[in-house]
């Protein structure tokens, strides 16, 4: 299974790539993820994309093609993989769909969830990440049991540089200009399917389950 999760800004794509995990066993590989982890290993691509992060801009597509194409490449699960946050614009989508058909490979379905601009807004400015595991909470609908620490790990709980009411305003825009020209490319195709992004984490995800069994 080859899987494109695809939507705004903070319409919960992380959250509901980690129910697709444990339901689907297939690997997730979130952009975003893969630089916030070499920032914080302050490595060299993540000297190069930490400011362009902060702002809330797009890393350039062939640093993020490459760094794509390079996983998959070693890609070796079973059950297939998930992509998170790629592609970001028609050149990525055209990128992949060359890269799928060199290596003799087609995309299963794209995810695409969407939901209303003051939805996205408040799930931004409410988001807390533990420091030291990734997982995420946010502070009304989805608070941790000790406020400020992870239930998982014990971690600190922190505000991604990005999640502030500005940076998260310009993200959608950027969104909304760029990738989601993506919404009619992947249509064309017949391969994208529409949820309902507004609704409880589990009610989204119970839709998205069934239309993968
Ligand atoms: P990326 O990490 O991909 O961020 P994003 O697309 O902005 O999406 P988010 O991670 O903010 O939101 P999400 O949809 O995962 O929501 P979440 O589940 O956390 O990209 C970050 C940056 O990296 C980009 O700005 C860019 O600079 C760079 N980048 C990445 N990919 C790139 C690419 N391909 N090309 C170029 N640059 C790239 O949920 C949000 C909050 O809401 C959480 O608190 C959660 O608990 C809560 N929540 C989630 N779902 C629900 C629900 N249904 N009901 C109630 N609360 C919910
Ligand atoms: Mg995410």
């Amino acid at each position: 299974m080859i899987l494109i999760l695809l939507g705004p800004p903070g319409v919960g794509k992380g959250s509901q790539a980690n129910k697709i995990i444990d339901g689907f066993g297939v690997t997730h590989i979130s952009t975003g993820d893969i630089f916030r982890k070499n920032i914080k290993e302050e490595t060299e691509l993540g000297l190069k994309v930490k400011e362009i992060i902060a702002a809330g801009e797009l890393v350039s597509d062939d640093l993020t093609n490459e760094l794509v194409f390079d996983r998959l490449s070693n890609e070796t699960s079973e059950n297939g993989f998930m992509l998170d946050g790629y592609p970001r614009n028609i050149n990525q989508a055209e990128a992949l769909d060359k890269w799928l058909s060199e290596n003799g490979k087609e995309l299963t379905k794209v995810i695409y969830i969407d939901a209303d601009k003051d939805v996205l807004i408040s799930r931004i400015a409410g988001r807390r990440v533990c420091k030291n595991c990734g997982a995420t909470y946010h502070v009304v609908n989805h608070p941790p049991k000790e406020e400020g620490i992870c239930d998982i790990c014990g971690g600190t709980l922190i505000q991604r540089p990005d999640d502030n009411e500005e940076t998260a305003k310009s993200r959608i825009e950027i969104y909304e200009e760029q990738t989601s020209p993506l919404v009619e490319y992947y249509t064309k195709s017949g391969k994208l399917q529409r949820f309902n992004g507004n609704n409880e984490i589990e009610e989204v995800y119970l839709e998205i389950e069934n239309s993968l069994k």
